[in-house]
């Protein structure tokens, strides 16, 4: 081939790739057939061009700068072409989307799937301090990482309690930065009572303060988890008695299982109340047609069950909160969340709240 005869073929070439282009951007009806359309053209290694320019080969140095100047121009056309193109379909598909039907704003949206919500155990821990927030209780948090001293010494705990015992306490190591292990005992909380004496230290009565959290300990079967969760709910006063704590305790349970439910107290022994008692709730789930509670699991036939703890704060802990006990008197309340809602949905086993099967929790 002459070198003339080289430089025509670019030329013939060009010319022929340049209506080819021309008619293949036109018929382009949307943006991935252009880009199709100009991958054929100016793709590195299969694009038309591409052979076009392996003619230059044959070109003569003499004549190649001309030459490739004319394949750079026409490189800059496609691509010129090319953006008006792309430019001239986004037009077109937006003005087709304005003169479209328009959005049905009445039609019901799409719920994602598997939308997580708050655990069953949250759930009643909230529902449960909004009963109390509504009667005036405060709403504060304590540490899960406890000192002895609040958790069991300033509660009154006689130093050889056996629930201050490795049985059922998770003691925590502490050491200082030289790798020394710190004087003082530490612990996961073992009921949230700690922060009725964190508060009592330094807040001035009067208060009605609850708490709710986490609490740890030893224990581990069908109604036991060595993690659950517990509210304590104090007041200080003057002038405090046990009807308070009835009135409160008796609203707590409206609040929970609504209007009319019973409570009932029993004496019982905790070190940081006197009197201390125990308190049962009416069941409310003999619902015997008759009335009898001959197959309620619940209650065990009993007619009640047992939920709380609490008493009249004994006068040796609100010393120990540097609080007048001559002057000042209360009470205080504990309960397990868990067990809350174990009764309130009929959950058979404490496990099932922590073992998060999705089958579980997608019920509540
Ligand atoms: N702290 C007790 C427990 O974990 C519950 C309790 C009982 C709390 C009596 C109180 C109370 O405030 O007065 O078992």
């Amino acid at each position: 081939m002459s070198v003339s005869d080289a430089v025509f073929a670019i030329d013939r070439g060009l010319a022929e790739l340049g209506d080819a282009f021309r008619s293949a951007f036109a018929a382009a009806k949307d943006e991935q057939a252009l880009r199709d359309a100009h991958a054929e053209l100016l793709g590195k290694k299969k694009g038309a061009l591409t052979r076009v320019m392996a003619l230059m080969r044959d070109v003569a140095a003499s004549e190649r700068p001309a030459a490739g100047a004319k394949v750079n121009d026409f490189k800059e056309q496609v691509e010129a072409a090319f953006e008006a193109r792309l430019r001239d379909l986004a037009v077109a598909r937006r003005s087709a989307d304005l003169r479209g039907r328009p959005f049905d704003l009445t039609l019901p949206g799409r719920v994602p799937e598997g939308r997580g919500h708050l655990h069953p155990v949250l759930q009643t821990r909230d529902d449960l301090l909004r009963i109390f927030r509504d009667l005036g209780f405060d709403i504060v948090s304590g540490p899960e990482v406890e000192l002895e001293e609040n958790n069991f010494t300033k509660l009154a705990f006689p130093p050889d309690h056996p629930a201050t015992d490795m049985q059922d306490t998770f003691w925590v190591g502490v050491h200082g930065p030289d790798g020394a292990q710190r004087d003082g005992r530490v612990l996961l909380r073992t009921h949230t009572s700690n922060t009725q004496i964190r508060v009592m230290s330094s807040r001035k009565p009067p208060m009605a303060v609850v708490s709710a959290g986490p609490v740890y300990r030893r224990d581990d079967d069908l109604t036991h988890s060595p993690m659950f969760h517990q509210i304590e709910g104090f007041v200080v006063d003057e002038g405090v008695s046990m009807a308070d704590l009835k009135g409160v305790l008796a609203a707590f349970a409206e609040g929970l299982y609504g209007p009319g439910t019973r409570i009932r107290f029993r004496p019982s022994y905790f070190p940081f109340v006197e009197p201390g008692a125990e308190v049962d709730i009416g069941c409310v789930f003999c619902s015997e047609a008759d009335g009898s509670r001959a197959r309620c699991r619940v209650c065990k036939q009993t007619g009640w069950v047992e939920v709380l703890g609490c008493g009249m704060i004994h006068p040796e802990v609100l010393e120990h909160c540097n609080i007048d006990r001559t002057r000042y008197g209360g009470f205080a309340f504990g309960f397990g969340i868990e067990r809350i809602a174990m009764l309130r949905y009929g959950i058979p086993s404490i496990k099932l709240l922590f073992e998060n099967d999705p089958r579980f929790l997608s019920q509540f």
